[in-house]
């Protein structure tokens, strides 16, 4: 038998493509998975250059598997991901020991790629973007948990002045709106109760259907809903731009879809999110959310926010922390600007102190975490209803599951409850987890 190790870093699109790959090789080619690197025979690196240092790393990462090569020289090492599909034959120039070079829409020709590279022994390179020829290779046998994630759209078209992504995973293109439906049903059969739809935009969904039409993202939602089996929909990530009434109305209409919604601002200040070509102002932002407040009363906003963008100023950065507090936005994820090569923000010059950004970093997080915590403590002696997804890492005899607003909560229960819904009382409050017990 053989074995694979994938490593995988970055967003929730790289997870859903490492569970891809692990799919199709222990299908096609009949690996197995393994934990252990040094045990494997094909290791394979999902690499992320959202941020900071990623060519480092990956060549880093790369150098560790060079030592376990050369105690086995028949192990292949392949390199995937928004790096490999940045760098290209770059990357075999500084690490010749790499076997395999695959973009971020061309990991369904792994199992061909290796099988060659079994034969030839020499590099096997394809970072092209065959459009969504990937998806053909559906999860059918995909191991499954209760909640699955599966993607509905690829790609993006904003060029962001400071992102990456529109470079290393194409144009915006959405799957047809049967195959979503198709793979989700599928998925219910399995037991899966709780649905992610994932894509760097997905409200910019517009599937083609079988009749010649286009299936726009609130009605693929609702399509979704009228799934048996699926009684929780969440999606990410959503762009304040196309996040239009029409969405918003399916709050009003649609209890599955969870009123926890992650809606990225990355500032609080206009003139630098138009630096940031987002397209978009604070009072646009904050109209759609006095929409969806109207349209399901208890929603939580989480976002993403980057600090310290080049030419954000004390005043600036005041306007982003005011905003934070006007929206009372529950937990998010907080970022230092990272120049990243061959975008146009790269291009204005940055004359602020790493320093002053690391201060602004953590008096944006420690204000979040205030507002988080009191989000949690909002929830103390409620009764909130779980989907229990397994036995806690931190206590083998908890299990956890998560609610609707995406908290994390242990409780003591029978095993049997995995994979169901359950009500608990909570009992126990921390700024990102709970505690509950069986009602
Ligand atoms: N489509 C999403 C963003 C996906 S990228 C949106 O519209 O917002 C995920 C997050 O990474 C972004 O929201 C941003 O906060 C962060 N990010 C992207 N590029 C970055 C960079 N160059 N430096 C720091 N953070 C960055
Ligand atoms: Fe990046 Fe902006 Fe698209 S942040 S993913 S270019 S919406």
């Amino acid at each position: 038998m053989k074995y694979i190790y994938i490593k995988t870093w970055g967003c929730q699109m790289n997870e859903y493509d490492s569970s891809m790959i692990a799919t199709l090789l222990q299908e096609k080619n009949q690996y197995l998975m393994t934990t252990d690197p040094e045990k494997a025979d094909v290791l394979i690196l999902n690499t992320c250059s959202i941020r900071e240092k990623a060519q480092e790393k990956v060549f880093h990462q790369l150098g560790r598997w060079k030592k376990i090569k050369n105690k086995n020289p028949k192990a292949i090492i392949a390199v995937g991901g928004c790096v490999a599909t940045q760098e290209g034959k770059e990357i075999y120039k500084r690490a010749n020991y790499v076997d395999i070079i695959f973009g971020t829409q061309t990991l369904h020709r792994l199992p061909k790629m290796i099988s060659e590279v079994e034969k030839f022994r020499k590099l096997s390179i394809d970072i092209t973007f065959p459009k969504l020829e990937k998806f053909k290779h559906s999860l059918k046998n995909r191991k499954t948990k209760c909640t699955a994630a599966i993607s509905i759209m690829e790609g993006c078209n904003k060029y962001c002045s400071f992102c990456v992504v529109p470079y290393t995973r194409g144009n915006e293109i959405s799957r047809p709106c049967d195959d979503v439906i198709f793979e989700i049903s599928t998925l219910a059969e399995q037991g899966v109760r709780e649905i992610n739809l994932l894509g760097q935009n997905v409200n910019a969904y517009q599937g083609p259907t079988f009749n010649g039409k286009i299936c726009y993202f609130s009605e693929l939602i609702r399509l979704v809903a009228e799934i048996d089996g699926i009684d929780r929909i969440r999606f990410t990530t959503s762009n304040p731009l196309e996040f239009t009434d029409d969405i918003i109305e399916v709050y009003q209409d649609t209890p599955k879809l969870v009123s926890f919604l992650h809606l990225p601002i990355q500032s609080g200040s206009n003139r630098i999110l138009q630096l940031m070509k987002r397209s978009y102002t604070i009072e646009d932002y904050q109209s759609i959310v006095e929409k969806l407040i109207i349209a399901r009363p208890n929603i939580q906003i989480s976002s993403d926010f980057i600090v310290g963008f080049p030419g954000e100023t004390e005043e600036d950065f005041q306007k982003t922390m005011i905003f934070i507090k006007k929206i009372n936005f529950d937990m998010s994820f907080s970022f230092i600007y990272s120049s990243r090569p061959g975008t146009p923000a790269s291009e204005i010059q940055d004359n602020l102190d790493i320093k002053e950004k690391k201060k602004r970093l953590h008096i944006l997080q420690e204000r979040i975490n205030i507002q988080a915590m009191l989000w949690s403590r909002k929830m103390f002696g409620s009764i909130q209803s779980v989907l229990v997804e397994g036995i806690s890492n931190k206590n083998a005899i908890e299990l956890y599951g998560r609610t609707e607003n995406n908290r994390i909560v242990t409780f003591q229960g029978p095993l049997n409850m995995i994979g169901q819904f359950v009500d608990l009382k909570i009992e126990k409050v921390h700024t990102h987890s709970l505690k509950g017990r069986i009602i």
